[in-house]
Order: C-alpha cells, then sequence, then structure tokens
C-alpha cells in the first residue's frame, strides 16, 4: 500500500516536472514555410524584410515593430535579454491588445505560429549569437509570489508613489500623469503611458504574473523604466532599515550615531548596487557579492509583487459586456426632479459600456484612437430625461495649442446622435451611422472649451452638419478629474422643434456617440466613434404607477375599518 503510493508520488512529480520543462518550448529550424505564412500574413505591416515598414506601417501607432532591431517589449526575461521562444508564440497567438498587431490563434494553426518564430528571428543576428554561446536569456525569477490582498494592495499602493509611476500613470492609474503628455518611444513616435483601468488593453496580458514581469523586465522600446538596480528606491536594505533610513533623512538635527548609522546603510546599498551593475555586464560574481545581490532582490521581487497586485486592483477582471441585447442603454423612471449633475442617487445604477473604435472611412481619419470607450447611465421622469456620460482622456484639453513636439493639440469633446425620426421597427431602415445621410440625424454635441458649450445639430453626412437654429433645449455641466470626463446632460422628453427627436417611453431609439480626445489629434472627421447602439425608456409597468397607490389606499381603508371593528369588538 505504502509503495504503491510512493510509485504515484513519484510518476505525479515527474509529470509535474515534465509540464515545467516543456513550458519554455523552442521554435523548429527555419523553414521555406515560415517565410510564406510571413509574407502573407505579416509583411504589410512588417515590411518583406522585417523592417517594420510595411505597406500599411506608416499610418500606425505604435509603429508595427522592426525585428532588425532585436526590441521586444513583452518578455519572461530579464531587462536587457531577447524573448524566449515561448514569448514570441505567446504574443503571435494573443496579438497586442490596444494597438494594431491582431491575435493569430484563429487564422493561423499552431504549427505556422512555430514556423513564424524560427522566421521572425532570422531578422535578428542576436538570436543566433545566442543559440551559438549555447546560453540562454535570463528568466524573471516568478517563485515567491506574493498572493493577492487588500493588505499586499496597501503596501503596492505606496510603492507606486515611491517608484514614480504617478508621474505617468497618474493618480489612480489612468494613464494621465504629468508627463503623459511629453512621452515619446525607442523609435521617436509618441506614446501614451497604459490606462492601468483598462486592463483589457494591456499589451502582454493583466494577470499579476503579466504585470510582475512588465515591471521586473520594462518594456522594451518604451520610455517605461524597467528595473535596474540603482533605480530602485533604497536597493540593498530591508524594508526596516530603509524605513529607519527615510527617518534618518529626514531628521533635522544629525547626531554622529546617527550618521554611523546612516553611513552602514549607505554602505549596503553602495555593494547592492555594485553586485547588480557586474551581473548586469556578465561579470561572475563571487559567492559574497551573489549573496548580497540575493538579499536585495528578495525586498525587490517582494515589493514587486505588492505592486503587481496594486495595479491588479485598478481595473476590472474583465472588460464590460457591450451595450447590445440585454444590456441596452434602459433610462429608469424617477417620480420628481431627476438627479443634478453630483447627485449621489447616479450611484445606484449601472452603467452601459460602449466601445469606441477610430474613424477611418472619410479623411482626416483617426488610426490610434485613445478613447477607449463611453459609459452612459440615464433617468427620466414625466418631462425630461437626464444622462451622465463618463469616459477616460488622459489629458485636459480646453483651447487648441501649440504643443511642444507634438504639433497642434484640439478641444476634447463628445456627441450624441439620434435619428430625427425613431424607425417604425426593427426592418425600417436607420440614417447611416456617420452623422446620417439620406435620412437626418439629430445631435448634442458637447465641447470641453472654457465655458464648455453644448449644441444641437442636425447632419446628413460627416461634412454635411449644421447648428440648429432653435438651441438652448439641452443643458450640460461637466467635470475632469484624474484622466476622466463626467458630463450631464438633460432635455425635456418634448420640445416645440421639427428638427428634434421626441422620446417616447418605451420606444427603442437609436443612439451612437463620437469623442475627441484634443491631444491625439482628434478634430473634425479624425475621431472615436461607435455604430448604432439602442437606448429606451424604461416603461413604468401601468399597474404599479396607476393602480397600485389607489390598491394601497383601499387596502390600508379596509384594514384600518377592520382594526376599529376588531377592537371595538374585544372592548364589548
Ligand atoms: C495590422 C498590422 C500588423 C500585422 C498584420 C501584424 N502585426 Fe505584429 N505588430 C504590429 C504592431 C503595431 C506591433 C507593435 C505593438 C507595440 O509595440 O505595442 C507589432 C508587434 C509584433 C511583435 C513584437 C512583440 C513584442 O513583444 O514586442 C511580434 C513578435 C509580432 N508583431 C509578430 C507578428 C507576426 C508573426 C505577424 C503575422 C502573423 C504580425 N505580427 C502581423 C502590427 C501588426
Ligand atoms: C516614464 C513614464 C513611465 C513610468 C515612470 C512608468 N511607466 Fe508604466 N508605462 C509607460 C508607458 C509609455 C507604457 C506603455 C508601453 C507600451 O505599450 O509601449 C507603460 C505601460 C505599463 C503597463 C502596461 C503593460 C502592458 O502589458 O501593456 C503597466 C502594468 C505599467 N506600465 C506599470 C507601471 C508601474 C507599476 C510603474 C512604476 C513602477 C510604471 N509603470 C512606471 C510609462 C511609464
Amino acid at each position: 500500500m505504502r509503495t504503491t503510493f510512493f510509485v504515484l508520488f513519484i510518476l505525479m512529480f515527474s509529470l509535474f516536472v515534465v509540464t515545467l520543462t516543456s513550458y519554455t518550448q523552442e521554435a523548429p529550424e527555419v523553414s521555406e514555410r515560415g517565410k510564406e505564412v510571413y509574407e502573407e500574413s505579416c509583411a504589410h505591416c512588417h515590411g518583406i524584410e522585417g523592417r517594420g515598414d510595411g505597406s500599411a506601417a506608416e499610418n500606425l501607432l505604435p509603429r508595427p515593430r522592426d525585428f532588425t532591431g532585436g526590441v521586444y517589449k513583452i518578455r519572461s526575461t530579464e531587462s536587457g535579454e531577447l524573448p524566449t521562444d515561448q514569448d514570441l508564440f505567446d504574443i503571435i497567438t494573443n496579438g497586442m491588445p490596444g494597438s494594431s498587431m491582431p491575435e493569430w490563434e484563429s487564422a493561423l494553426s499552431a504549427d505556422d505560429r512555430w514556423e513564424l518564430v524560427a522566421y521572425i528571428k532570422t531578422f535578428y543576428s542576436g538570436f543566433q549569437e545566442l543559440k551559438e554561446s549555447e546560453t540562454l536569456p535570463r528568466l524573471i525569477n516568478l517563485t515567491g509570489k506574493v498572493k493577492y490582498s487588500q493588505e499586499s494592495v496597501e503596501i503596492g499602493k505606496v510603492l507606486y508613489t515611491e517608484l514614480g509611476c504617478i508621474e505617468c500613470h497618474g493618480n489612480v492609474g489612468r494613464g494621465d500623469g504629468t508627463s503623459a503628455p511629453t512621452l515619446v518611444d525607442s523609435w521617436d513616435y509618441r506614446t501614451w503611458p497604459a490606462n492601468l483601468s483598462q486592463g483589457w488593453n494591456y499589451r502582454g496580458g493583466s494577470t499579476t504574473e503579466d504585470i510582475f514581469k512588465r515591471f521586473i523586465g520594462g518594456i522594451a522600446g518604451s520610455p517605461m523604466p524597467a528595473f535596474e538596480g540603482d533605480t530602485f528606491y533604497h536597493f540593498g536594505l530591508t524594508p526596516e532599515e530603509s524605513k529607519r533610513a527615510v527617518e534618518l533623512e529626514n531628521k533635522e538635527e544629525i547626531t554622529p550615531e546617527d550618521e554611523a548609522e546612516y553611513a552602514k546603510y549607505s554602505e549596503k546599498m553602495e555593494n547592492a548596487i555594485d553586485a547588480a551593475l557586474d551581473r548586469a555586464e556578465g561579470t561572475e560574481l563571487t559567492p559574497e557579492a551573489q549573496k548580497i545581490y540575493d538579499d536585495a532582490m528578495k525586498v525587490v521581487y517582494e515589493k514587486s509583487w505588492h505592486l503587481a497586485n496594486y495595479v491588479k486592483s485598478l481595473s476590472p477582471e474583465k472588460r464590460p459586456e457591450y451595450a447590445i441585447g440585454n444590456n441596452v442603454l434602459r433610462s429608469q423612471y424617477k417620480e420628481g426632479d431627476l438627479p443634478t449633475f453630483d447627485d449621489a442617487e447616479w450611484e445606484t445604477l449601472e452603467s452601459s459600456y460602449y466601445p469606441l473604435v477610430g474613424q477611418v472611412i472619410v479623411e482626416p481619419r483617426q488610426f490610434n484612437p485613445t478613447i477607449d470607450s463611453v459609459n452612459v447611465k440615464s433617468f427620466y421622469n414625466d418631462t425630461e430625461v437626464a444622462f451622465l456620460f463618463t469616459w477616460d482622456d488622459r489629458t485636459n484639453n480646453t483651447s487648441v495649442e501649440e504643443t511642444e513636439n507634438f504639433g497642434q493639440s484640439f478641444i476634447d469633446g463628445l456627441a450624441i446622435q439620434f435619428p430625427v425620426k425613431v424607425p417604425k421597427g426593427p426592418t425600417d431602415e436607420k440614417p447611416y451611422f456617420l452623422w446620417g445621410g439620406r435620412k437626418p440625424v439629430y445631435l448634442w454635441q458637447w465641447m470641453a472649451s472654457e465655458p464648455e458649450t453644448i449644441k444641437e445639430l442636425t447632419a446628413k453626412g460627416m461634412s454635411n452638419a449644421g447648428l440648429q437654429e432653435d438651441q438652448g433645449n439641452v443643458q450640460a455641466e461637466s467635470e475632469y478629474k484624474e484622466g476622466q470626463y463626467r458630463l450631464w446632460v438633460k432635455r425635456a422628453l418634448k420640445t416645440e422643434d421639427k428638427k428634434d427627436l421626441q422620446i417616447e417611453p418605451a420606444v427603442f431609439v437609436p443612439i451612437a456617440f463620437s469623442a475627441w480626445d484634443g491631444a491625439n489629434g482628434d478634430i473634425d472627421t479624425k475621431r472615436a466613434i461607435t455604430s448604432w447602439y439602442t437606448f429606451v425608456l424604461e416603461p413604468v409597468p401601468s399597474s404599479r404607477r396607476f393602480i397600485y397607490p389607489p390598491l394601497v389606499a383601499l387596502l390600508s381603508l379596509g384594514l384600518l375599518v377592520g382594526l376599529r371593528q376588531f377592537v371595538q369588538r374585544k372592548n364589548t
């Protein structure tokens, strides 16, 4: 009995080791097939010779990668190292969300994806040299993972400020830090810090392991700093020593004992940095230096797991469901006045989520939109309807400006589009989704100018829009805070203007949105858009609204009468 158990254990253990070792698979030898698939599926972006200069490349930001430089963002390897074959296979399989690099899992077989790994490696000689030197790139050490907990998130939050993440990624991670509008990548193109509240747009995945690897290994080619010994705050000190060092650094009067104590910490830090730099240069470390390095890294890894847990906490688990099907925007009925801009009552509603894409049909086009989506809530009463729109934008642009390096920036804005006349049924044609055509659309166009404006327009096409004569039917109020706009809009359900949409309960109305990020060069047709979605004033069941109150009154009356009779009978 005991032996069978032991054999079973050995079997399971070897299985475990086999899965562990086969995790980093290697690409096959280069073949004609790899070249064929590459030229068919990849070359129009990455170029026939892998220089990132395919015919489609010019309009894209970030640019398709130039494979001849050996620069790879998404790696399981340390800063300065090449990716493993498995890393390349994974990125081809999954694509790079938030960029134009598509996923290939659905279009290419796993065999073809492995052939591609072998083929793209031929564009950079470093891969061959690595193979000849019979060394492997250094893998990021994933042991010692700190499990996700509120406590760990709190520690990570402090580190997020301490390590300067905030300068690019902003206070709550929406990518709106003070450096955000100034960043360029290694190829001199403009780049933006990731919006950490949108995990679905991370290039390399949003698990805590993914985040940890991006932080330790860096995102090569981007301005995001990679971990290097000398860039880490108090590298070489334990958390207790670091805390004490801060106290000493902030002390007004320093005694000779303080000085001696601080010198001890300084020396420790210097030794650790030396060890890290030697290691990075490829120098073999003495056992003593190795120990210093390992001890220092233990602290770094632990802190980085806390940081990864904090970053993870900034984003919902999944991208929200699109506002289609059962998720259509349902305006909720409310008796009496509608909630104003700051009213806490908005918190009681769920948002409907509308993903935006770049407008690429009409010139000028937007191939690289920066606004992911707009979230909408709505209430109505017997006479009016109110909406609350929120959307993330890394910069608050209220006027046209000349920027230092990126040409002009324009004014941020949002437009809400309806048909002038509601289609009679699902088969009745809607106006063309790009601001109408033969059938006109009715628009509310809000601009972040100072003071903000909201205008009513009628349009029969992108270049055929005009202000309505009768303005002032819509009211707006807004706020920009920490990388996010919040816009409140209100209108009467019925207006006198024939060119306005008239809004009625229980009627399904097409609705669409456009958003402009001025800092991204958005103006006129260059913007982010949605196609048609649906909006409805959620009908109030007539029974509840008109029959319930009298019924309740009647019932309570009956109860009262009954109670009185009961009491009277008792008394007599
Ligand atoms: C529509 C254009 C487009 C096509 C087609 C395309 N890519 Fe890409 N690819 C990109 C862009 C853009 C990037 C850079 C994204 C970034 O830097 O964030 C990229 C990056 C990459 C990277 C670098 C990953 C990293 O970690 O930095 C690899 C590898 C890659 N692509 C492989 C492929 C392969 C293989 C194909 C064909 C099967 C392909 N791409 C097809 C646009 C494209
Ligand atoms: C100098 C500006 C800068 C600083 C400082 C910075 N980042 Fe970034 N970060 C960026 C940029 C730019 C990107 C987008 C990289 C890309 O996709 O090319 C990014 C992307 C990311 C991503 C998304 C990774 C992915 O897979 O797309 C995470 C997570 C992240 N940063 C976390 C951090 C943390 C944590 C810190 C602090 C330790 C930090 N960043 C500091 C600029 C910065």
